[in-house]
């Protein structure tokens, strides 16, 4: 099929990639000329494992383009994808204004039948309201479809590829078929499609991301308990996941979720829901409970040393989570000012995070070349996100060039009595 994804960001761009690796013809459009010369040159302007190699095999077949021309993309396809960003607005909603304004644009150029695809994550009625403005542009006819998109950056192709479901919203039959046909090689292993009006479609989404925030909030609160009356939060989290109602995901206490979407899904779920009337009371407890969690290994740190004035702070980690290097809301933002404020000085590694790091901190911090350079002199190391490459590392080696060999943990990688048996000092989240 003939296939155009608008906005080549880290949904897009997968997205694109993917369909063109199974035989469709993909262009994908980006407003951004820096960023469409640069997927033209076969280099991709994030980190995502497999995606590089994906979209260099799939250009060199001649299956996949890129281009800043929406036009081009609009006359050459059938099917239309949008999937731009939907950031947060000044009243926590999502705001839609690059999808409205892409879907006016495709409206503009359409010269035939089009299927308009909103992957982008949207809020309840965004369906009708491109139908509106696309239908106000063109005498043209057109389908419009809700397909949200739950992939996982660090794991993106593979949830692509082998997606647990494909959600489909469709009040058109004709588009809705052209949508199974779509997705029917991705969803060869008996991967549901559900088909849906375009409402419940919408819902979907933000169903499921504001039920794994839950997940991971109520876990969290679940370990500072732990941490308030001694027990340990492995042992709690083993019997509680056993339970097969319950189920082992998303149940690892941390430092509280962060990204580009799990943070903006719960505040938009949340304006939406208000605007009608609808006081979500536990999506309201998750934000709160996520914010303070941000700043729980800053307590820990306040609570050992008192003052932090002076004080070396290693920090592994900076990304929001392993396999990305997207820092958009992530935990180590809040956590390095909140040290920064109280005086500390703070040297961060990042695998993959440190070009994007050194746009937000400037040279407010030190940025070490390696996990091991990030000690040298520490008083202290904060683990933020769970790198692989953190899980065992040379202990002695880290002690050495410590001054002071303490870890505050807050992905609890390591086992708290084969730290103490090292040598450490050793704080994590909800074990004794
Ligand atoms: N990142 C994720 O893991 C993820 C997962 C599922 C769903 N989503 C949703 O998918 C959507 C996109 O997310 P993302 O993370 O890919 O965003 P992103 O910010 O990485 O990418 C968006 C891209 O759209 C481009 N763009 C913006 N306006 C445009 C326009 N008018 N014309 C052409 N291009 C334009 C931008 O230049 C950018 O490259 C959001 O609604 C998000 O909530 C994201």
């Amino acid at each position: 099929m003939k296939i155009a994804v608008v906005g080549s960001g880290y949904v897009g761009l997968v997205a694109g990639a993917c369909l063109a690796e199974n035989g469709n013809d993909v262009i994908c459009v980006d407003k951004d000329p820096a960023k469409v010369r640069l997927l033209q040159r076969g280099k991709i302007p994030i980190y995502e494992p497999g995606l590089e190699e994906l979209v260099r095999r799939n250009r060199s077949e001649k299956r996949l383009t890129f281009t800043t021309a929406l036009e081009r993309g609009v006359r050459n396809s059938e099917i239309i994808f949008i999937a731009v960003g939907t950031p947060t607005g000044e009243d926590g909603s999502a705001d839609l204004q690059h999808v409205l304004g892409v879907a006016r644009d495709i409206a503009r150029s359409m010269n035939g039948y089009r299927v308009i695809v909103n992957k982008s994550t949207v809020p309840v009625g965004t369906a009708a309201k491109v139908r509106d403005i696309v239908r106000r542009e063109t005498t043209h006819p057109f389908s419009v479809v809700s397909n949200p998109e739950f992939l996982k950056q660090g794991a993106a192709i593979d949830d692509f590829m082998k997606p647990d479901r494909v959600v489909i919203g469709a009040e058109d039959p004709r588009a809705a078929e052209l949508m199974k046909e779509l997705y029917s090689p991705f969803t060869r292993t008996g991967a549901p499609i559900m088909l849906m009006d375009c409402a419940s479609a919408e819902l979907c989404k933000y169903a499921a991301n504001a039920m794994l925030a839950t997940r991971i909030s109520f876990m969290n609160e679940v370990a500072n308990v732990c941490d308030a009356v001694g027990a340990n939060v492995d042992h709690v989290r083993h019997a509680v996941a056993s339970d097969r109602r319950i189920g082992p995901s998303f149940l690892f206490p941390g430092v509280g979720y962060g990204g580009s979407c799990f943070p903006k899904d719960v505040k938009a779920m949340l304006q939406f829901a208000g605007a009608k009337n609808y006081d979500f009371k536990i999506l309201q407890a998750v934000e709160a409970v996520n914010d303070r969690q941000k700043l729980r290994l800053l307590d820990k740190l306040k609570a050992h040393f008192g003052s932090l004035k002076g004080k070396r702070i290693a920090v592994w980690g900076l990304a929001f989570k392993p396999r990305t290097d997207d820092m958009r809301e992530a935990p180590s933002v809040p956590l390095i000012r909140g040290m920064l404020a109280a005086s500390a000085i703070v040297q961060a590694y990042d695998p993959e995070a440190m070009k994007v790091a050194k746009s937000i901190f400037g040279s407010d911090i030190t940025y070490a070349s390696n996990n091991y350079a990030a000690l040298t002199g520490a008083d202290a190391l904060v683990i933020v996100t769970e790198w692989n490459e953190f899980r065992e590392p040379d202990y002695a080696r880290m002690r050495k060039l410590m001054r002071t060999p303490i870890i505050f943990d807050g992905r609890n990688i390591y086992k708290p009595e084969q730290m103490r048996a090292q040598g450490f000092t050793y704080h994590s989240m909800g074990r004794p």
